[in-house]
């Protein structure tokens, strides 16, 4: 039977392995999908005693996303302008890299939450591994306007020209949280780290425009911080990145299994999991 993996440390709480076994049922695709711990000076070691098993594919998470990108033999485009990997493909011809993530989070925002990106106005928190990845999805998804800031101001601005040879006539602008202005956004995505602990980003109140989403690619039980933040400051609509999560398996089972599974059950059944604790 085809052996696919998710690889991280920790691993024990990923959902990966329950969404594939849902897509694999829903497409009748024979296969098995499990959760592989690496120690944190083994990735390498681990993925090629998978490989040797029979593996043909894994995800990559936490935090080894900058080393899967190191292994691979051949990297997508996409994986090329994320900097960063999670998923890898064992083929005759090597170890293929490639990234879902930021796929993943424009298929949720316009399939699932019916959000188009082309003309509007998007405001991009974080510079970190995160926002990189979303990066060049977002710039090929057509807006009107996009500003990215951080916290670390010079980390945005760096980002920012990473990306301006791809941005065409894109309004691409970068600044620290202060400097944002009185501009109003149509969509807030929350890149950062800061709902790990409980944080929010340090925005203006002013950035949501009317009917405005505010976008967490962090999620939980209950709304982050950053939603609550953006609620209070007037964001109409509010979502976490859970849709984020099953898109990007879903991606990445397409690579694999050449079938795009459909998502709405596995998310639906991802959030009654979740609400249930
Ligand atoms: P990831 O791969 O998840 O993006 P990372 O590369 O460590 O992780 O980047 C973390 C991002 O979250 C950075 O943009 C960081 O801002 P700085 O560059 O200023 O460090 C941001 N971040 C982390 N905690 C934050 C907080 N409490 N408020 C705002 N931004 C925060």
């Amino acid at each position: 039977m085809d052996r696919y993996a998710v690889i991280g440390h920790p691993i024990a709480h990923s959902k990966s392995p329950s969404i594939h076994a849902a897509f694999a049922a829903q497409t009748g695709q024979t296969l098995v999908y499990e959760a592989l711990l690496a120690p944190l000076d083994g990735f390498a070691d681990t993925v090629r005693r998978f490989i040797a098993a029979g593996g043909k594919g894994m995800n990559v998470t936490v935090p080894f996303k900058l080393e899967a990108f190191a292994l691979a033999d051949h990297l997508s485009p996409r994986a090329k302008a994320a900097g960063a990997v999670n998923t890898l493909s064992f083929r005759a011809d090597g170890i293929h890299g490639d990234n879902t993530d930021g796929l993943g989070l424009v298929r949720d925002l316009t399939a699932n939450l019916h959000c188009p990106l082309a003309g509007r106005r998007v405001l991009l928190l974080g510079a970190g591994g995160a926002a990189r990845g979303a990066l060049q999805p977002l710039i090929e998804a057509g807006p009107a306007r996009l500003h990215l800031a951080n916290r670390t101001a010079a980390k945005a601005i760096d980002l920012a020209e990473q990306f301006r040879p791809i941005a065409g006539a894109l309004n691409l602008t970068a600044s620290g949280f202060d400097d944002i202005g009185g501009e109003a956004f149509d969509l807030v995505i929350n890149a950062t780290a800061a709902s790990l602990s409980a944080a929010a980003p340090a925005i203006p109140d002013t950035v949501y425009a009317p009917g405005a989403l505010a976008y967490d690619m962090m999620y939980g039980a209950e709304p982050t911080t950053f939603l609550l933040a953006a609620r209070a400051a007037g964001a109409r609509r509010v979502a976490d990145g859970l849709g984020m999560l099953a898109e990007q398996a879903a991606e990445s089972f397409l690579i694999w299994r050449g079938v795009r599974p459909d998502t709405a059950a596995v998310l639906a059944t991802l959030r009654a999991a979740l609400a249930k604790g």
